[in-house]
């Protein structure tokens, strides 16, 4: 029903990204009569994104406040954009700054010019009298700093990776300008009431929705799924790190875990148990992965606890990490995307 390609990129090649199965996503559950849908783990938000632009009622949730802002600037927000006076407001004159981000993260990611330019946007974002303003500001600003780090992620401090690529090359003021631009073609009014919100989705209270879309982070026992230990930086941003811990001991200064029952085998059962519980109502469509824990024939088992009806579609590709595109085509990397709809 829109104009709008539903393939943006909100947040770029962010880790775990459904942005190449939305087409296997719609095509599997749009024979279902639904009309609200729970995007509950929206990372970059492109799934409950999609779902905007079929036409139907969505809310979004997660955990991280990178991915909530994306939401807010997306999917929730109907009509704001940041306008040319908008522009002048969040890069006009300087400002007097506290020089925070420059202490804590001197010569680890950037250099002191680019966090000055950090911390005086984020403060001229403070004055946007508009929540989803503010978000599109927010979003904006994460995204330039992750296409301006060399692979796109904080794990690592220093410049290593820099291979002169043009992203690399451009500097961050022109990737906010650019992002900025990217966030607002992505606005349009779906004439619906969409509701992002930032949280466990165990604290959710809201249950009525008649699909529940799960994809949370896998759990495997050969690779990490610690979303905040790549992006710390920007979901510290967010906040101007003032509602994180920052483990000043690491290298990284990264920030303190956020409790979630999905990394580690000993909750993770439990943790999809608790949530097709809370969502007994719904349908469910769970997204998960050949390497992951529950295995395929658990996850069957589990969701037959809840609902009559479990479907099960496979979709074969080579993953993508982040930005590691130099990955793919290597067979390690080879893994089966499932989806999992019961009802
Ligand atoms: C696999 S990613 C989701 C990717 C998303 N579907 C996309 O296409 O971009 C998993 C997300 O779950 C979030 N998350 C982890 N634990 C959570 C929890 N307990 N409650 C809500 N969100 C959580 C993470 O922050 C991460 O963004």
């Amino acid at each position: 029903m829109h104009r709008i390609k539903c393939n943006i990129f909100l947040l770029p090649d962010l880790w775990g990204s459904k942005s190449k199965l939305l087409d296997f996503i719609w095509e599997n559950v749009k024979g279902f009569n639904f009309d609200s849908v729970l995007d509950a783990f929206s990372g970059s938000g492109c799934v409950g994104y999609m779902f905007k632009t079929k036409g139907k009622k969505v809310s979004s949730n997660d955990l991280l406040q990178y991915s909530f802002n994306a939401a807010k600037a997306s999917i929730e927000n109907n009509s704001s954009v940041l306008d040319k006076d908008d522009l002048v407001t969040l890069l006009g004159t300087p400002i007097k700054t506290d020089g925070f981000i420059r202490e804590t993260f001197r010569d680890l990611y950037f250099t002191d010019e680019e966090y000055l330019f950090l911390e005086q946007v984020w403060h001229r974002a403070q004055k946007l009298n508009d929540e989803h303003k503010k978000a599109l500001a927010l979003s904006a600003l994460c995204r330039a700093c992750v296409k301006k780090r060399p692979r796109g992620i904080f794990t690592y401090t220093g410049n290593r990776y820099n291979d002169g690529r043009k992203d690399l090359r451009t500097t961050l003021k022109q990737h906010f300008i650019d992002a900025v631009e990217i966030f607002n073609n992505a606005v349009f009014d779906n004439n619906r009431q969409n509701a992002s919100t930032c949280g466990d989705i165990f604290d959710l209270k809201r249950r009525n929705f008649d699909l529940v879309y799960i994809d949370p982070p896998y759990y495997s026992t050969r690779s990490d799924n610690d979303y905040l230990r790549r992006y710390h930086f920007i979901e510290g941003l967010c906040s101007y790190w003032r509602d994180v811990e920052i483990q000043y001991s690491t290298k990284t200064k990264k920030i303190k875990k956020y409790a979630t029952q999905f990394d580690s085998k000993n909750t993770v059962y439990d943790a999809f148990h608790r949530l097709f519980s809370m969502f007994r109502e719904s349908i469910l469509v769970v997204s998960y992965s050949s390497n992951s824990l529950p295995t395929k024939e658990e996850m069957i088992e589990i969701l037959k606890q809840y609902k009559h009806n479990v479907e099960i579609k496979e979709f074969d590709y080579k993953y993508s990490f982040g930005n590691h595109n130099h990955k793919i085509g290597n067979n390690k990397n080879d893994v089966k995307e499932y989806l999992f709809i019961a009802y």
